[in-house]
């Protein structure tokens, strides 16, 4: 599998709604003043200030160099460290975590970091991608990639669980469950189609050749067209939310 790049600038540009639409679980996780709580996949800290803010003492980290330097940029104490080890041992109060869990493909990893990670009591807080989740985008990068063998075998570098099964790790991995649903979230995107494959399929992408990814752009958003685009609303993509809260058991 090839790694994932992200570029701040463009990320803000064209993506700035990740953030924004993240409020939701931020309510959820209802930060408290002197709460010390790990940020887990802080991207470039835009949600890091919003619990700093709130009065919390953040630690955020992010696989991302890029992302981190972007969120050091901020004053903001972010540290490069992979979220499927992590390595803090019962300091945090609360970790929380938005549209960054569906980057780790190794669930249960994530979940016993998480778990040593916390203090007695603390709480597990997040949204990322649930079941479903770009699923109009995947089936026209599937037909694309059909359409092109020479382009190799399509890898999605995606976690997106069903209820029911997050629920069970989370319960195996020693959590009681306070909430955790689906909430499906069509998502207006500022630009193209284009520019949501530039920054979120590097990875399905970074193998090809520039006139492959041109090619793969092109069919991909032809294919997309037909359910995400519109063209009075522009493009809208079909996200799906899975949204948690637990707390660690005794
Ligand atoms: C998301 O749900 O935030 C997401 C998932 C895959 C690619 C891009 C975004």
């Amino acid at each position: 599998m090839n790694k994932q790049r992200w570029n701040p600038e463009r990320y803000r540009e064209d993506a700035g709604f990740v953030p924004v639409l993240g409020q939701p679980a931020v309510e959820l996780l209802d930060p408290q003043p002197g709460e010390r709580i790990l940020d887990l996949g802080c991207g470039d800290g835009a949600l890091t200030g919003d619990l700093i803010a709130r009065g919390a003492e953040v630690v955020a980290i992010d696989a991302s160099p890029e992302m981190v330097a972007a969120a050091r940029a901020r004053g903001f104490d972010a540290r490069l460290a992979d979220g499927q080890v992590l390595a803090f041992a019962g300091e945090f109060d609360a970790v929380f975590s938005n549209a960054a869990l569906h980057w780790m493909t190794a669930p249960d990893a994530v979940l016993t970091g998480v778990r040593r990670a916390l203090r007695p009591g603390g709480r597990f807080v997040g949204e990322f991608g649930g079941a479903g989740n770009v699923q109009a985008v995947i089936d026209a990068m599937t037909a694309t990639f059909t359409n092109h063998p020479e382009f190799g075998v399509l890898r999605l570098p995606w976690y997106f669980p069903t209820p029911e099964a997050y629920r069970k790790r989370l319960m195996a991995g020693g959590f009681r469950v306070v909430t955790l649903g689906l909430h499906p979230r069509p998502t207006p995107l500022p630009g193209d189609l284009a520019a949501w494959l530039a920054i979120f399929a590097d990875a399905i992408t970074s193998h090809l050749d520039t006139e492959q990814k041109r090619c793969f752009t092109e069919e991909t958003t032809a294919h997309a067209a037909t359910k995400l685009h519109d063209v009075k609303a522009g493009w809208q993509v079909d996200y799906v939310r899975l949204r948690f809260a637990a707390v660690l058991c005794d």
